[in-house]
């Protein structure tokens, strides 16, 4: 793993949207994977900023988002689509028909999941995957189990995920149980993964992450075998961090 610490925020983000933005630059034709939550704003804010100077085009770019809440329509503000509409889609040139998040309100018939691993296959590779880091290790919304999930599936979001999360809902009731998200597996498969991790309540998972046991229990703890990972923290973050 390659691991940047940058002095704060807006440092992380700027070097994180460099390197989403040298990927766009390169290819004319190019897939992203993207995340949601508070972690990736400033990111997307980056992007934008280069979009309005002319520097970037997305006119070729295929997203594929990691996860989305069982239930929530992509017109609830707190859906991931509606997230992504409002930082990055509605400002860029991108074409809807290439944008994908998981559907959370298929009706039980349809296999959310296995649809989506299809369009993941379709377009070929996830060239550069960006991710967050869940105050529990969890990357998308694979949280600590028994086993590493394979595929995009349904998952039952734990305690502490309801909690970190109920910050963006009215109350706690109203956050979802379930979510819909990209499997350990389908995360793996990207070419190029960008995990950033900001503030003091993500040290010590973030040093769990990086340099601990590789085990289901903490899933981030997978990139540790991925060959080409570049974690991007800020000072906070990487505070016990070692061999930086
Ligand atoms: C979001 C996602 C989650 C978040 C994580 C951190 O698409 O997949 O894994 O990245 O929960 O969330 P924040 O950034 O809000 O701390």
């Amino acid at each position: 793993m390659k691991i940047i610490i940058e002095k704060n925020y807006e440092e992380m983000s700027r070097t994180a949207a460099m390197l989403f933005a040298a990927e766009i630059m390169e290819h004319e034709t190019t897939t992203l994977g993207l995340a949601t939550g508070s972690t990736p704003i400033g990111f997307y804010r980056e992007l934008v900023k280069l979009y309005r100077q002319g520097k970037l085009d997305f006119s070729g770019v295929s997203t594929f988002n990691l996860d989305e809440y069982v239930g929530l329509s992509p017109e609830h503000e707190q859906s991931y689509h509606y997230f992504m509409k409002e930082q990055l889609f509605e400002h860029v040139n991108i074409r809807p028909e290439n944008i994908h998040v998981p559907e959370g309100t298929l009706d039980l018939k349809q296999d959310a999941g296995a649809i989506y691993e299809e369009q993941i296959r379709s377009a070929g590779k996830i060239r550069i995957q960006l991710l967050g880091l869940g105050e529990n290790g969890h990357i998308g919304f694979n949280e600590p189990a028994d086993e590493f999930t394979k595929t995009t599936g349904k998952i039952l979001l734990t305690n502490s995920t309801i909690e970190a999360n109920k910050r963006f809902f009215e109350c706690r009731e109203d956050v979802p149980k379930e979510a819909v998200s990209m499997g350990i597996g389908t995360i793996m498969r990207a070419e190029k993964i960008v995990l950033l991790v900001n503030g003091k309540k993500k040290a010590k998972i973030l040093k769990e992450v990086t340099e601990g046991a590789v085990t289901a229990r903490v899933p981030g703890s997978i990139l540790q075998f991925h060959p080409n990972v570049i974690v991007i923290a800020d000072e906070e973050a990487g505070e016990y961090l070692t061999g930086v």
